[in-house]
């Protein structure tokens, strides 16, 4: 099939990416650092959310991790007062600056069973999102800034070029809302992943999925 090279996402297999030199590249992402006003609060909340633990605490600063790697968040203690003007500040991210940072989980399976054990500790999504490439989970820490828990649609990036082959991702590159519930309730009942991961495919049953544009609104914004 001939690839429609006007398509806005580049296309590169898994092989040109290992091939492509960059000798001056960073070997890892490594750690995100936030100031917050309520560390306690977010400290717990990111051991939570990410299932991770703390690594090292003392007056000024909280390291957590979840794997190998000695912090891959840390929060700096600032004033409690701060919290007054953090009311509006958290908003900002709607409009400026970094909107959200991402954590890529092993397989869909993983991605829902993180979903309901955060839900029975009242821990809710703030939007839910089929991308195409991604089925996505976004959520809020107690500052506003935003988290995606994802899993990859596609296992390599020649299936991914595959899809985007289709033109439904030049069609709309949103994507379409998903109900976590059906989507739990569709993998309890064997659902293939392979279905599971195409968009629309977690709709509540009778109900117009919501898709591109119409998928923002001030929540998910
Ligand atoms: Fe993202």
């Amino acid at each position: 099939m001939k690839r429609n090279t006007a398509a806005p996402m580049i296309r590169v297999s898994s092989e040109d990416l290992a091939r492509e030199p960059h000798p001056h590249a960073p070997s890892k992402l490594a750690h995100v650092v936030m100031k917050t006003p309520r560390r306690r609060e977010m400290a717990e909340w990111y051991t939570t959310v990410l299932d991770g633990t703390v690594t090292f605490e003392d007056r000024m600063i909280t390291f957590i991790t979840y794997d190998h790697e000695h912090h891959r968040i840390a929060l700096i203690g600032t004033p409690w007062l701060l919290r007054i003007p953090g009311i509006v500040w958290s908003r900002h991210r709607k409009f400026w600056g970094v909107d959200h940072i991402a954590f890529t989980y092993e397989s869909l399976d993983k991605l829902v069973t993180n979903y309901r054990r955060l839900a029975d500790l009242g821990i809710e999504p703030v939007w839910t999102i089929n991308h195409g490439p991604t089925t996505s989970m976004y959520y809020e820490d107690p500052d506003g800034h935003r988290l995606e828990l994802q899993v990859d649609n596609f296992a390599t990036n020649e299936e991914l070029l595959a899809w985007l082959d289709s033109g439904e991702f030049e069609a709309d590159p949103i994507g379409v809302d998903f109900d976590p519930d059906v989507l739990e309730a569709r993998i309890a009942q064997g659902v293939p992943r392979r279905e599971l991961v195409k968009r629309g495919s977690a709709v509540p049953a009778g109900a117009r999925p919501r898709a591109g544009l119409r998928t923002i609104t001030w929540k998910t914004l």
